[in-house]
């Protein structure tokens, strides 16, 4: 396994997104090429907003670009989810002077990274697939130029979290998930349920025990999770979730997982009632898999990464209220 992973996170930066931004900025084993940016969770300068915030948290903002994507999905209109997330940061604000996005798009930053050393970059898609699927349209070099895709989407034969049928991020843009699966990358599957919520929810006594680190990085945790707490509390869920973390997390260390398998993935496009519904089928159908989706992880061993690298002791250059 080489030391480190050269890698690009692709993000709707709000709450779990910015933790996986912080892994990606502080695990050793992360070498954070950029960051591009895509609609989903909040409003789309809200999103840029956020991930300038988490480069501030963790004390590398003006260090890794920050490239501008889809502003919509490929076919139908935005839809967000303000209600669970607010503004996706807990109402966090600097001073932004100088904060300015990379002039090149992101679809295009996307092709040309993986373009520059083909078969070594690994993408983390952690909200709607409208640049990976761009991205694989507008070269089809880039497909197999990236090393492995690290997507978080989709409930493997379980529960949505947007619809009873469909999790959030391919429920957005379920055409530019159908395309990427059908493209024929790498891909990892990280799904909503039942993994994400059976394994990477963080209750109560976890929570305090972040909290009491007492860093910026555990403070700026507990402000941009405040909101979908709420959130998943009122729908039923004993803490904040974690799929987007979790994700770049199993890109950095595989040897979380305990179990995965081989399916093959299909989004549905055209449903009445499941519209980004993921049709995960575990072998016996006769379709030829296309994906690894992991079904369980060292959950500890999970945790204790997220609060270890909530303990670093980072040093925001802007002050952050
Ligand atoms: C996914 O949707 C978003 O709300 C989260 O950031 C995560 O990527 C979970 O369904
Ligand atoms: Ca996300």
């Amino acid at each position: 396994m080489p030391e480190t992973i050269p890698l690009v996170i692709d993000t709707d930066t709000a709450q779990d997104d910015c933790i996986a931004l912080l892994a990606g900025l502080l695990d050793p084993r992360a070498e954070l090429r950029a960051v591009t940016m895509v609609a989903g969770n909040v409003g789309f300068d809200h999103q840029v907003r956020n991930a300038f915030l988490t480069l501030n948290a963790a004390g590398r903002l003006g260090e890794v670009p920050v490239h501008l994507g889809c502003r919509r999905p490929l076919v139908r209109p935005w839809e967000g989810a303000e209600d669970v997330h607010g503004d996706g940061a807990g109402g966090l604000t600097m001073d932004l002077t100088g904060c300015d996005p990379d002039p090149e798009h992101a679809v295009d930053a996307l092709v040309r990274l993986a373009a520059e050393n083909p078969g070594e970059l690994a993408v983390v898609a952690i909200g709607p697939l409208t640049n990976i699927a761009s991205a694989a349209a507008k070269d089809p070099d880039f497909v197999h130029n990236v090393g492995t895709l690290y997507v978080m989407g989709g409930s493997n034969n379980g529960r949505g979290n947007i619809t009873a049928a469909a999790e959030f991020n391919f429920y957005v843009d379920p055409e530019a998930a159908k395309a990427v699966f059908a493209a024929g990358f790498e891909i990892v599957v990280v799904p909503w349920a039942p993994l994400t919520l059976d394994q990477a929810v963080f209750d109560q006594p976890k929570l305090d025990e972040i909290a009491a680190l007492g860093t910026p990085l555990s403070d700026f945790f507990t402000r941009v999770c405040a909101a979908t707490l709420e959130f998943d509390r009122s729908v039923g869920i004993d803490g904040t979730t974690h799929p987007d973390s979790l994700t770049t997390a199993l890109l950095l260390h595989p040897d979380l997982v305990t179990r995965s398998a081989r399916y093959h993935v299909d989004v549905e496009t055209a449903g009445e009632l499941t519209r980004g519904y993921a049709a995960m089928s575990w072998g016996v159908h006769g379709l030829e898999p296309n994906a690894t989706v992991i079904e369980e992880i060292d959950a500890p061993a999970f945790y204790a990464y997220i609060k270890n690298l909530l303990a670093t002791k980072t040093e925001p250059a802007r002050p952050m209220a």
